[in-house]
């Protein structure tokens, strides 16, 4: 799978390149008019640093050209001092610059392989995930094809009766292509969520993506007896995301609070409470809260820990994996107990209107 390298918004990496342009502009003058013993050249490797964070490799070696390029200009153009010195010390800048720049798209070469490591396990977990809910994910692709059959046989009745009964087998047949539909939106979700496509961010509603992830969740949610309750607000703002990864965040929470739930015996009701809102002005929130085993208060500050786990079969990577697509989107996530049992976890995205800023 291949994953896109950092890409600054726009607008900042706009402010980089003028940040850039000044500072390389500034370092040249000063540089030309200090004698040719003073090796202020050397300081366009802070310019090559700040391209490293602006743009991509062939940007970031153009710029690094361009410097250098101005040191050899502004060594011919120094009226004063002694030129043997003045060599020496373009030279000196020419191979810092050099060097800087090798070390730094090492640097960034090694960030991008993380992070393709990183959707890589994500993609992995995502994969066990649907692993897990393949019995309730047949259940819910078998019910509307079981409603097809129904309609079907209706359908041959109503067509066969004398005379023909077309507008009932015409009501058959549309609810024949409705039920196909869902069955087909739920594989399509399935596949969305199994494909190992690259991180792709839209601005979308949260609410959306709750749902999305509820649909693949909901029988087992039912098989567990348990009451899921989604208070979404109305007037989110859109958030700038990936649907599929956040998608895998709620699905990893919800499946944590069943696991929970599923966890304690007893009387205590099986609450599932999904909820969306506002946080602040700058962020939405997503709640998932539910009244299993509860957090352990010594393991409480590792849950986010790749590899803890406290469950039989558990990898203990999804809270992990949730953690760094939350915080690659620009969000936090957390986990708190709640006072009458259970646990809450909870994340917040960033809004455009916190993007733009
Ligand atoms: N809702 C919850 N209630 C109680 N404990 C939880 C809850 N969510 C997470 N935990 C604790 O945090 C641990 C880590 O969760 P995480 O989702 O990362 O891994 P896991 O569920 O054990 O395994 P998997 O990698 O299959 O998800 C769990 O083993 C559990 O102890
Ligand atoms: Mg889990």
């Amino acid at each position: 799978m291949k994953t896109e390298p950092r890409v600054l918004p726009r607008a900042s990496s706009t402010f980089l390149a003028i940040v850039i342009v000044v500072l390389a502009l500034g370092i040249f003058i000063a540089d030309t008019v200090t004698e040719l013993e003073v090796a202020v050249a050397v300081f366009y490797v802070a310019v090559v640093l700040v391209a490293v964070g602006a743009f991509q490799r062939r940007g970031v070696i153009l710029v690094s050209a361009a410097c250098m390029a101005l040191t050899v200009i502004s060594y011919f153009l120094t009226p004063t001092g002694a030129p043997k010195s003045g060599l020496i010390n373009s030279l000196i800048s020419l191979a810092a610059i050099g060097v800087t720049t090798y070390l730094a798209m090492k640097i960034a070469s090694a960030e991008v392989a993380a992070h393709e490591a990183r959707a890589q396990l994500a993609h992995i977990a995502r994969i066990t995930t649907l692993g897990e809910l393949t019995a309730s994910i047949a259940h819910e692709v078998n019910q509307p094809l079981a409603a097809i059959v129904t309609s079907g046989n209706a359908c041959q009745r109503w067509l066969g009766a004398e005379p023909p009964n077309v507008e009932k087998a015409r009501q058959a047949v549309e609810r024949m292509i409705g039920d196909a539909n869902r069955a087909s939106d739920i594989i399509g979700r399935v596949r969305r969520l199994a494909r190992p496509a690259p991180p792709r961010k839209e601005w979308l509603n949260l609410n959306e993506t709750i749902q999305d992830a509820l649909v693949l969740a909901r029988s087992e949610i039912a098989t567990h007896d348990i009451t899921a309750r989604v208070t979404v607000a109305d007037d989110l703002p859109p958030v700038l995301m990936d649907r599929v990864l956040v998608q895998q965040v709620i699905l990893n929470l919800v499946m944590n609070a069943i696991e929970a739930m599923a966890a304690v015996r007893g009387r205590r009701p099986r609450d599932l409470v999904i909820s969306s809102a506002r946080d602040g002005a700058q962020a939405v929130r997503v709640t998932v809260r539910d009244r299993g085993a509860g957090l352990d208060p010594a393991g409480l500050p590792h849950i986010f820990d790749a590899f803890y786990t406290t469950k039989k079969d558990g990898m203990g990577i999804g809270l992990a994996i949730s953690r760094s697509i939350i915080e690659d989107h620009g969000g936090r996530i957390w986990a708190e107990p709640q006072a009458d049992g259970g646990a809450v976890v909870a994340f917040t995205l960033p809004t455009s209107r916190a993007e733009m800023a």
